[in-house]
């Protein structure tokens, strides 16, 4: 009898979803991703790499869902690095192609969803198609509140800090601001992550274990996450094991354990 309990138990505490375990309280309120593995994943089912970003797009959707649902407020996704300006060009176009019309058709979901789209990255570089579509889907949705969906679009952090620093000296040498006065508050205002709460969540999908030029400064502190899933096979439960995780650790910021708990 005992034992038949025991089994029942254990089952039913297999069956239960990661997503029971998290303690509302302590959710991100920022996470970011480094969706990764398109390629690969494609690759390995004998199949064009823009085939595996066709599915990672699908992931994309889950994956915002899933955040929506447990009251994540800040989803940061990297989509299209400076770097992968150097792909082939075919591949480039069609990313490109691929994004102008994901935003077109997910439009009514984001809407019903109350989920606010937003872009960082060098806007200027994308093509003209692609911009417009940006600026439509940034107005359409710009009041939505549930939860703000961040696209890294031709993003690097390096990009973003020379902007920055740029528009600093700019604003120093017109008298705005006091060299000074110069500070990390104020290097936060002029990133164009500068709306934004930093992620408390970085993950990292394909088993890669590198940044690649992706939000250096707003990670500082973040907790860091990497898993060999490919992204078009990151699913709703992968997140939730993740931001698991993410609950279970402690973060001590320069402190010592002790003076956490006390
Ligand atoms: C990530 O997948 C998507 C983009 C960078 C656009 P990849 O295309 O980098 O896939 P892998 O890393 O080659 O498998
Ligand atoms: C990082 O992935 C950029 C995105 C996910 C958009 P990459 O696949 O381009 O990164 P590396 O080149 O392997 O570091
Ligand atoms: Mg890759």
């Amino acid at each position: 009898m005992q034992d038949f309990f025991n089994s029942e138990l254990a089952s039913e505490e297999n069956n239960m979803s990661l997503k029971d375990k998290l303690i509302a309280d302590k959710m991100p309120q920022h996470i970011a991703i480094i969706m990764d593995g398109n390629g690969r994943w494609a690759k390995g089912k004998g199949k064009f790499r823009i085939f595996g970003h066709q599915n990672g797009v699908s992931t994309v959707k889950t994956i915002t869902e899933a955040c929506a649902e447990i009251g994540v407020k800040y989803l940061t996704l990297y989509a299209f690095s400076t770097e992968n300006w150097s792909r082939p060009a075919i591949e480039v176009r069609a990313l490109m192609e691929l994004l102008v019309d994901t935003m077109r058709k997910e439009l009514p979901t984001l809407m019903k969803n109350g989920i606010r789209l937003s872009f960082i990255g060098n806007q200027s570089d994308l093509p003209e198609k692609c911009q417009k579509q940006i600026q439509v889907t940034m107005e359409e949705t710009k009041d939505n509140s549930r939860m703000n969906l961040v696209l890294a679009l031709s993003y690097s952090a390096k990009w973003d800090l020379v902007q920055a620093v740029k528009n600093i000296s700019l604003d120093t040498l017109a008298g705005k601001i006091d060299a000074a006065d110069i500070n990390d508050k104020l290097i936060d205002k002029y990133l164009s992550t500068h709306w934004m709460p930093h992620p408390e969540l970085l993950i990292r999908t394909s088993g890669e274990k590198r940044i690649s030029n992706f939000l250096l400064w707003e990670i500082a502190y973040s907790e860091l996450y990497f898993t060999e899933k490919l992204w078009p096979d990151f699913t709703k439960e992968d997140l939730y094991d993740a931001i698991y995780d993410f609950q279970n650790r402690e973060r001590r910021f320069g402190k010592t354990s002790e003076q956490l708990s006390s």
